[in-house]
């Protein structure tokens, strides 16, 4: 069976779509995990781009042991420098340099004619190489360049030393048989291709970049770029969830596997969405909270009778947890433990204690706890910013009501001392907010605000997911979970100012002091 290497860009293509920019620890949670998942190529970053990026790529290349750990880099010595610095210290260093070969890139983005463009390609490559062993080059638009100048670029690149030829579906134009017809012209015009890996990176625009993926792969493509969750440029990238599954679910078609634990699937997809706060959609393939529910009676009852009437995948299979009773409040440590353990989480001493102080305060507002309230409880555990500096809630209470003022009371602990405040808001979770504020003494704006209810039922956990900032900084997002949908709102706006306190934006950030009691906002302030 053919082995297809997975080259994940989440962190760098996926990264660049709106709404889905991370902080370095939450980059490297993300490598950690994609590790984990078993991808063969993490893309770290764009080390030019950025200090910041520079120092993830930097960062993640230390803490990843078993992947190799790429930078992208234009055709410039000063790109490429940087890229090799922030990925020398991998163990699998690789350079991914690129240039765009469609006549319309040339011409007015390049201002750079063909001769140029093939010229810089063998430069810039043995520039890369001179560095390091391993060396991907991407033609930008491939699919809408000229067949045979395509050729000529991938054979300059192949003699300057690439390892790996990329075919970019930049914009998300080919369609499969189109993509096919390419990686089958390349692999007969390239001179020396045999001996590199033929790489496709498919956006999708049209809906196609998996159909694109999975149809380059038939025709010999030997690596697939693509993101968790399908985040990227535009309308995104290939799904790597979807491109793993559909290979592992028609084998009978593809031949073909890649080295991904699907068992780690939902686990990377949730992360992801935890860390950017961006939701999954409900019916997203795979990962999608209705990907495997079966809403109509003709459907229930086939697959009561026999799973397989209307069930291609298990839900198991890519790690979604079980929403069946697993836990209940007279749980102890070691149950705790070892169904953790069955589900893949092997915790270390100190986050099993954590997360079993939260499975306790939970298992007391909640019955029956399910799988998938035990997922939540460590995904929220990974998130959590323990710096100094850093709060943690402790206690609200909220009076609302028709015709009075929202009032909100927050209580806090930070490096170790209790805080508390009152404020009055247009909306309970405005006054707690505020409340919050005041108590930090900080300028923090709510950008966006979102609640979804985790599991079923009326005891559901809710997560509220925020992003804040302070004046002119980046967006940070915050998570919280809790049966009680405005403490979950107050734990995850506490978390997301932890990030912006722990980014070390401390310019806007006041050094507070526990102020007690604090001045009530007056009504006539807020109505
Ligand atoms: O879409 C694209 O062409 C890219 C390249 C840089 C590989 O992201
Ligand atoms: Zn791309």
């Amino acid at each position: 069976m053919k082995r297809v290497k997975i080259f994940d860009t989440t962190l760098r293509d996926g990264e660049q779509s709106p709404g889905c920019s991370m902080n370095l620890p939450e980059k490297i949670e993300m490598a950690k995990q994609l590790e984990k998942l078993g991808v063969d190529i993490i893309e770290a970053g764009f080390a030019i781009a950025s200090p910041m990026d520079f120092k993830s790529v930097e960062a993640i290349s230390a803490a990843v042991e078993n992947c190799t750990v790429a930078s992208l880099a234009r055709c410039t010595k000063g790109d490429i420098d940087a890229a090799w610095n922030a990925v020398k210290g991998a163990k699998h260093p690789r350079i991914h340099v690129f240039l765009a070969t469609s006549d319309i890139h040339m011409e007015y983005k390049l201002k750079m004619t063909r001769e140029q463009v093939l010229k810089r390609i063998s430069d810039m490559t043995a520039y890369a190489k001179s560095f390091c062993d391993d060396i991907e080059f991407s033609a930008e638009d491939a699919s809408r360049s000229d067949w045979a100048f395509l050729a000529q670029c991938y054979t300059n690149a192949v003699r300057a030393g690439a390892t790996t030829l990329n075919v970019p579906d930049t914009v998300g134009y080919s369609m499969p048989q189109e993509m096919a017809a390419l990686i089958r012209y390349l692999r007969e015009h390239v001179e020396g291709i045999e001996n590199t890996d033929i790489s496709v990176h498919c956006h999708d625009d049209l809906g196609l970049a998996v159909a694109n993926s999975l149809a380059s792969i038939q025709a010999g493509a030997t690596q697939v770029e693509c993101t968790v969750n399908g985040i990227g440029e535009r309308a995104g990238n290939a799904s790597l969830e979807e491109i793993v599954m559909n290979l592992r679910t028609r084998k009978d078609i593809y031949d073909a596997d890649t080295g991904v634990n699907a068992k780690q699937i939902y686990r990377s997809s949730k992360l992801l969405s935890n860390i950017t706060g961006v939701a999954i959609a409900p019916s997203k393939s795979i990962v999608g909270a209705n990907a495997f529910a079966h809403e109509s009676g003709i459907h229930q009852h086939g697959v009561i009778s026999n799973a397989q009437t209307y069930e291609i995948m298990k839900s198991t299979d890519v790690g979604i947890p079980q929403n069946t009773m697993v836990l209940g409040k007279h749980s102890g440590k070691h149950a705790l433990r070892d169904k953790l353990s069955s589900m893949g989480y092997d915790l270390d001493d100190a986050t099993l204690e954590s997360v079993f102080v939260r499975f306790k305060d939970l298992a007391d507002k909640k019955k029956n706890i399910t799988g998938a309230d035990l997922e939540a409880l460590v995904l929220q555990g990974q998130n959590l910013v323990r710096t100094e500096g850093s709060c943690q809630f402790l206690s609200h209470v909220i009076n609302t009501g028709n015709g009075l003022p929202n009032t909100a009371y927050v209580k806090l602990e930070r490096d170790g001392k209790e805080m508390e405040d009152v404020a009055i808001g247009t909306g309970p979770l405005d006054a707690a907010f505020k409340a919050v504020n005041r108590m930090l003494n900080m300028e923090v704006k709510l950008d966006s605000y979102g609640l979804n209810a985790l599991t079923d039922g009326e005891d559901a956990i809710g997560e509220a997911i925020v992003k804040v900032s302070v004046a002119d900084g980046e967006s940070y997002t915050g998570t919280g979970l809790s049966t009680d949908v405005i403490e979950a709102s107050i734990r995850a706006y506490v978390n997301g100012i932890n990030k912006i306190i722990e980014s070390g934006n401390l310019s806007a950030v006041a050094t507070a002091t526990p102020t007690g009691w604090g001045e009530y906002v007056l009504a006539s302030d807020v109505y």
